[in-house]
């Protein structure tokens, strides 16, 4: 008799199609094995109540901490030695001490005030952004809105030289593939290479910038002392190459993303252009619906009991924010459908939770509220204009090219 094939695994992130529609195989295994371990190695959990349980455990989010095991190897077999992250020295890399004494130093620097003083910029930004898609009657939100956005805001506020931006945007478009828990072995040695290279950019911007000090976010965090302590000249490139990356990645999937889920909710960009009051409830569905920032990772220093299951001292956790976002257990039996005033949207973990609960959400907020309440006082009757493109991510997941019309 034929051996029959291995079954395949209840969660496969590499399955045809999964990084266009993930929800299907989220709900499964939500329901079937909500305390997952994953033949690579990995544990996943997919429950609303376990994911904000684990975020808030003060668990490590040190790679190091690792145990040898399939994950580990996997990961040493395609990069070697070479680390596959620029920021491991970043605040989102590092747990106590460490972590405690980075966020304190940046959150001097990036401060809310800062942030709302920045509205008037995005709003023009965007109005400019808008007006050319006007005058093309049709464009790639992706490309005319959803990346450019985000990139300029971040860019501006850290001071960085506009002839670096084309540069920058190829090496973090590759940089950001190391965020991903396994990348496909073919992209390893240009990640790698990549991650070279935009440390020492980020290195000579912040030498230039010492020299060259301005009113900007770098300048501040060059300077940013708290009790004593400042950042070593290690930790500034990892914090503003954290910074940098986080600061657009992610917001082009909301924004991108969004724009999708409103285009095919019938009457969404119209009920908006109504009611722009709904639009910060709106930006919250839309974080909650799909989620910019798939997944969390931690690692366990001791055993951890889940639902009776026992994960051994460590393991690498997934925490899935995008199936906790749609966890029928905590949001109800619509949990699938978006709901633009849904009461309770403001709960989802889309920022994650806890000691490492997202620096930047205040920002992407605004950038948001703005770039729909725009958008939909602009174009309340824009469609979509052709086939989306998934950008084939797992984590920092969103489409790559959304071709809308005006008309
Ligand atoms: C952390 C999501 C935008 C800066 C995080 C985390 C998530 C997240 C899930 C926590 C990761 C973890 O628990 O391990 C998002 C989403 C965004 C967004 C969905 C946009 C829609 C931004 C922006 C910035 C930013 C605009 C800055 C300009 C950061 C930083 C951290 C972080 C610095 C690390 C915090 C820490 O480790 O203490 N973000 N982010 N993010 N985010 Fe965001």
């Amino acid at each position: 008799m034929p051996e029959s094939p291995p079954s395949a695994p209840l969660f496969d992130p590499f399955a045809p199609g999964f990084t266009d529609d993930p929800y299907p195989q989220y709900a499964a295994v939500r329901e079937a094995a909500p305390v997952y371990e994953h033949p690579f190695g990995f544990w996943l959990l997919t429950r609303y109540e376990d994911v904000s349980w684990l975020l808030r455990a003060g668990l490590s989010v040190e790679d190091d901490n690792v145990a040898d095991g399939p994950l580990r190897q996997l990961r040493e077999a395609i990069y070697g030695s070479r680390s596959p992250r620029a920021s491991a020295l970043s605040m989102l890399d590092r747990d106590p001490p460490d972590h405690t004494r980075l966020r304190r130093l940046v959150t001097k620097a990036f401060t809310p005030r800062a942030v709302r003083a920045l509205r008037p910029r995005v709003t023009a930004l965007v109005d400019g952004m808008l007006d050319e898609v006007a005058r093309a009657g049709q464009a790639d939100l992706v490309e005319s809105l959803a990346f450019p956005l985000p990139f300029a805001v971040i860019a501006e506020m850290l001071g960085t030289p506009p002839s670096d931006h084309e540069r920058l945007r190829e090496l973090t478009g590759l940089v950001v593939r190391s965020l991903e828990p396994v990348i496909d072995p073919e992209f390893a040695g240009a990640v790698a290479d990549a991650n070279v290279e935009l440390t020492e950019m980020a290195a000579a911007m912040i030498a230039w910038k010492r020299a060259n000090p301005a009113d900007d976010l770098l300048t501040a965090l060059i300077h940013a002392e708290d009790e004593g302590a400042v950042l070593d000249d290690d930790e500034l490139v990892a914090q503003t190459l954290l910074l940098y990356i986080a600061g657009h990645e992610t917001t082009v999937n909301l924004i991108a993303g969004g724009t999708l889920a409103l285009l095919r909710h019938p009457g969404g960009l119209a009920a908006l252009a109504q009611n722009p009051d709904l639009v910060p409830n709106a930006v919250e569905e839309l974080l909650r619906y799909d989620s910019p920032v798939q997944a969390s990772r931690r690692i366990t220093l001791e055993p951890i009991t889940v639902r009776d299951v026992e994960i051994p001292a460590g393991a690498f956790v997934m925490a899935s924010l995008a199936a906790a976002n749609r966890d029928e257990r905590f949001w109800g039996p619509d949990a699938d459908e978006l709901r633009l005033d849904r009461q309770n949207a403001h709960q989802h973990v889309s920022f994650g939770a806890g000691p490492h609960h997202c620096l930047g959400a205040s920002l992407a907020r605004m950038e948001a509220c703005v770039a729909f309440e725009r958008l939909a006082a602009r174009f309340p009757d824009l469609a979509l204009d052709g086939d989306v493109v998934w950008n084939g991510r797992m984590n920092l997941r969103g489409p790559a090219h959304l071709p809308i019309t005006v008309a």
